[in-house]
């Protein structure tokens, strides 16, 4: 048996930035968490997630009850148990649990036993852990048969094994209560640049990175009920030096939009280190309004429509106003029955980079004939590729998102509808999963790859995580720089 925990660290929330400390990302934290949480619950799947503390900046602020309400909305959507501690920055316990909940005793988790200690700080950032703390812990110790772990704010390591600045100042004692009663793990938070796994003997002492500060990261750790521990450290933020542009990012004029803003997208992008992103709003939501779009006027009349109601103009404006050099502006095609664009041609040359995109087919009604389907899905593609756009984006995601069994049969012909026009395809994984074979099939032809995240939320802005996990499986032995569009 094993268990999976994450430690998610020192968000540091507020609603300005810190001028004195710049570096730390405070006023994102809400964000920052929430790409976090994402990206537990989809991929990493954790057994358990502990929140070491520290969830805000000035724990003394009027507003630091509803920061930490926010906070504790986010934490709510962790699909596994969490374990959430108070730092020096929170509020006292008290008040701290008032808003996060009453924290558990100790959890046991696949046969490992997670104790969490709310210990007091002394000078110069250390802690000190109190007579009745060390006797709860012997306690939990004596009373259970497999590994535990001690969980805490600040970090905790043997004195002479100098893993960071700060410790307890009464560190010897309990280190020696980790050698009695079988503690394997320290897990703590509070020094922002974390110490990674420090085996000493026989005990192991991590400490997480903080969620707020560059590369925005954080540890998963495995321990078996054999006490054996193994950390790897992940970050938000994508690899630098790989030079990442994300081709989609949405912007407030999106109907199906939830918070973007193109301020903070670009912030977030440098934050991530991308190397540029770019905006890309449907046409559709651009030329019809919400009412007329929801009845697919866009697809049932297109440009012809007489019920258009244009915003092309807003958009244009909200990119020069907010835009700078990291940001190109772009748009998201759509297309009406006949396969030709939602867009006017003036509109078409004045944007940067043109994504290209099949959201609606007449044929697909409640029970679809699927060779009509295929013939209709064949006839759209073809159309956005030969209109002339730079990417294909989510291919095959209609068939996923209506329930449907991908038509892998029909990869081979995309992959031929695609090549004479030059047209790349986006790797996409909002709502959808790229289908491998297909993706493998476009490489073997040469047909370039486009990174998108369709961000509608700000915390998916440059979000590759899954995408680079996919490269790495379809094409282990290929140069990044040579699939994806420059
Ligand atoms: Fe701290
Ligand atoms: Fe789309
Ligand atoms: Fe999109």
């Amino acid at each position: 048996m094993k268990a999976k925990v994450v430690i998610l660290t020192d968000l540091h929330f507020s609603k300005s930035a810190n001028q004195a400390i710049p570096e730390r990302k405070g006023e994102f934290a809400d964000i920052l968490l929430l790409r976090a949480v994402h990206r537990l619950n989809r991929y990493i799947k954790p057994d358990l997630v502990f929140i070491g503390g520290d969830l805000l900046d000035h724990p003394e602020d009027a507003d630091r009850l509803e920061l930490l309400s926010e906070l504790k909305n986010i934490i709510d959507l962790i699909q596994t148990p969490t374990i959430i501690i108070n730092g020096n920055h929170d509020p006292a316990r008290d008040i701290f649990e008032s808003v996060i909940g009453e924290q558990p005793d100790f959890l046991d988790i696949n046969g490992i036993r997670f104790v969490p200690f709310f210990d007091p700080e002394k000078p110069g950032y250390n802690a000190f852990r109190i007579d009745d703390e060390l006797a709860r812990m012997r306690k939990l110790g004596a009373e259970f048969d497999g590994p535990l772990v001690s969980l805490q704010h600040v970090p905790l390591f043997p004195p002479e094994s100098a893993a960071c600045p700060y410790n307890y100042t009464n560190a010897d004692e309990i280190v020696k209560i980790m050698h009695e009663k079988n503690y394997v793990l320290a897990l703590s938070g509070h020094y922002h640049k974390g110490f990674a796994l420090l085996d000493y003997k026989k005990r192991n002492y991590i400490t997480g990175r903080a969620l707020c500060e560059k590369p925005f990261g954080y540890a998963v750790i495995e321990i078996d009920d054999k006490g054996k521990v193994n950390c790897e450290q992940e970050n938000l933020a994508m690899p630098e030096e790989l030079r990442l542009v994300d081709h989609h990012v949405h912007t407030k004029l999106a109907y199906c939009n939830e918070n973007m803003d193109i301020t903070k997208s670009i912030a977030l992008g440098k934050m991530f280190d991308l190397d540029g992103i770019v905006v890309s709003e449907h046409s559709a939501h651009l030329y019809f309004n919400r009412e007329n779009y929801g009845q697919c006027l866009q697809y049932l009349e297109g440009m012809a429509s007489n019920k258009k109601d244009d915003r092309i103009a807003e958009y244009f404006a909200l990119y020069a106003n907010e835009a700078d050099d990291f940001c190109r502006l772009g748009m998201e095609v759509d297309y009406d029955q006949n396969g030709q664009g939602v867009i006017e041609p003036a509109v078409w040359n004045n944007v940067e980079f043109r994504n290209g995109s099949v959201h609606v087919l007449k044929s697909l009604t409640e029970n679809p004939d699927m060779k009509a389907v295929e013939a209709e899905f064949l006839f759209l593609t073809e159309a956005v590729a030969a209109s002339g756009v730079d990417v294909l984006v989510h291919p095959f995601r209609i068939f996923r998102r209506r329930g449907l069994a991908l038509p892998s049969h029909l990869f081979a012909t995309v992959v031929d509808i695609l090549k004479p026009y030059d047209t790349a395809v986006e790797i996409n994984y909002h709502t959808n999963e790229p289908p491998p074979e297909f993706f493998r099939m476009c490489i073997e032809n040469g047909i370039k790859l486009s990174l998108g995240s369709d961000a509608h939320n700000l915390y998916e802005v440059g979000e590759f995580y899954a995408h680079l996990k996919f490269l790495q499986k379809i094409a282990p032995d290929f140069d990044l720089h040579d699939l994806l569009i420059s």
